[in-house]
C-alpha cells in the first residue's frame, strides 16, 4: 500500500483525477474492510483534490446514516427524499448543486458549504451508500467532477 498520494499541484482537475484514481484503487487493492476502505477513500479525496467535505451515507433502512467522513462534522441521518444526499437516494441520480442556498431543501450541516456533487453508489440494482463531496466555493464542480467521480463510483460498486 502506497503511504502517501502524490498529486502534482501543476495538473488540472482532469488530470488530478485521473492520478488520483489509480492511487485510491492501489490503496484498497487486497483490503475486504469496507469501513477502512471508505475512510482511505474520503482522506484520498478530500486532501488529493482539495475539498471542503468528503463522505459517505449508508443506506440503513429508512434513512442515511452517516459513515466514513472527513471533514467537520456531519449531520447523522437523512431521510429519504431530504437535502440533496436524500433526493440521490430517492432518484438513484448523481446531483450537482452550483449553490447549495438554490437546491430547495438542502439540509445545511456546515455554512460554510457552498457547492456540492451527490452520487449514488449501487449494490444489485439498489442504492447502497451516497458518496457526498462538498467545496467552500460556489459552483465548484462541473461535469469533470460528475465523470471522474462516477469513474470512482465504479471502482467502490466493486468493493460492496
Ligand atoms: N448537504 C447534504 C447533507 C450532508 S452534508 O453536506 C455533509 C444534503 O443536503 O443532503
Amino acid at each position: 500500500m502506497a503511504e502517501e498520494l502524490i498529486i502534482s499541484n501543476d495538473l488540472s482537475k482532469a488530470e488530478k483525477y485521473e492520478s488520483l484514481i489509480p492511487q485510491i484503487e492501489a490503496l484498497v487493492t487486497g483490503e475486504p474492510d469496507l469501513i477502512a476502505n471508505l475512510a482511505n477513500i474520503a482522506s484520498a479525496l478530500k486532501y488529493g483534490m482539495g475539498f471542503f467535505w468528503v463522505g459517505f451515507y449508508f443506506v440503513k433502512e429508512d434513512e442515511l446514516v452517516l459513515g466514513p467522513f472527513q471533514g467537520p462534522i456531519a449531520c447523522t441521518r437523512i431521510s429519504k427524499g431530504k437535502g440533496v444526499c436524500g433526493t440521490s437516494w430517492e432518484t438513484a441520480k448523481t446531483i450537482l448543486v452550483p449553490n447549495v442556498d438554490e437546491f430547495p431543501g438542502h439540509i445545511a450541516c456546515s455554512s460554510a458549504s457552498k457547492s456540492e456533487i451527490v452520487l449514488p453508489v449501487m449494490k444489485n440494482g439498489e442504492v447502497n451508500l451516497i458518496l457526498d463531496v462538498d467545496s467552500d466555493l460556489l459552483n465548484d464542480f462541473d461535469e469533470v467532477d460528475q465523470i471522474q467521480l462516477e469513474k470512482l463510483v465504479k471502482v467502490i460498486e466493486g468493493l460492496i
